[in-house]
């Protein structure tokens, strides 16, 4: 492999990804693995992080898959937790916290319940859970965090997600801060609309769906491939001089 290719390589890294049960964790978590990478995939439903196990483990002969079934936002000790994640195949070297939520209700219906999940588990369990892991990850550390158009834009009846994504841009730059002398880089990668289990009542309205795609410079909403790239540069050696930086992925959503 050439050199600046061989930037790219994740292959012998160890990804911790939450959220790996559906969506955008679920495609990340497979990138990483068929480039080499052990994956440690944490979600609540365990047939289906199982079964994306078995799957890896089918596809890709040397593949080092291991399943953590948790629930984040009832999770009360994040260090045993991180003992955890390393059980497997040592300190991870990166994290994905890709786990998320939006309930989507009107301002005069969000309860303090929904709002507390919200805003837990998008943004409080992202700095709990990698600051246990980031004494293992020192010298090569990587964290990638989920933000959103909802970091910079509002959107109807988001209101704690768009807080929660706000801060998640804000967390980026201050576990920057924080790590990068360390050798942790900390970045984002902000999504444009990908069909997910979160958005599938946005693609279920046609109307809606092609709005968002006309709002787009490229003229169409998102698929979970255009992820993978952004995914091994932010894992990787190639982007080694970003950190507190937000990549937007969103076809230019929010360059118009
Ligand atoms: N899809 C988009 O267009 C889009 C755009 C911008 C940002 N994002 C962000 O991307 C991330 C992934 O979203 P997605 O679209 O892939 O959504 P998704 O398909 O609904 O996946 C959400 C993931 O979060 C996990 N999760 C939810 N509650 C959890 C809990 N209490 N504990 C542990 N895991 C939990 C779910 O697993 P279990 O249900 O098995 O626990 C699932 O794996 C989110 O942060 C979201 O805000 C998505």
């Amino acid at each position: 492999m050439n050199q600046a290719l061989h930037r790219f390589s994740v292959e012998g890294r160890v990804v911790v990804v939450t959220g790996a049960s559906s969506g955008i964790g679920k495609h990340m978590a497979t990138v990483l693995a068929h480039a080499g990478a052990g994956v440690v995939l944490v979600a609540r439903r365990k047939d289906t992080i199982d079964s994306l196990a078995d799957t890896l483990r089918r596809d890709i002969p040397t593949a080092r898959v291991h399943t953590v079934c948790c629930d984040l936002n009832a999770v009360e000790d994040f260090d045993a937790l991180a003992i955890e994640l390393s059980a497997p195949f040592g300190a991870p070297n990166s994290l994905i916290n890709a786990a998320g939520v939006n309930f989507r209700e009107p301002a005069d219906q969000i309860s303090a319940q929904s709002w507390n999940q919200t805003i837990n588990l998008n943004l409080t369990v992202p700095f709990f859970l990698s600051r246990a892991l980031v004494n293992g990850m020192r010298g090569d550390g990587t964290i990638i965090n989920i933000a959103s158009l909802q970091s910079i834009r509002a959107f109807p009846d988001s209101m704690p997600y768009g807080a929660s994504k706000g801060g998640v841009t804000q967390l980026t730059r201050a576990m920057a801060q924080a790590w990068s002398p360390e050798g942790v880089r900390a970045n984002a990668i902000a999504p444009g609309f990908f069909p997910t289990e979160l958005t599938q009542a946005v693609f279920d309205d046609d109307a809606k769906a092609a709005a968002n795609a006309r709002q787009t410079c490229i003229g169409r909403n998102g698929e979970l491939e255009d992820l993978s790239g952004p995914t091994l540069f932010l894992c990787s050696a190639a982007s080694s001089y970003m950190t507190g930086q937000v990549l937007y992925v969103d076809g230019g959503f929010t360059a118009k």
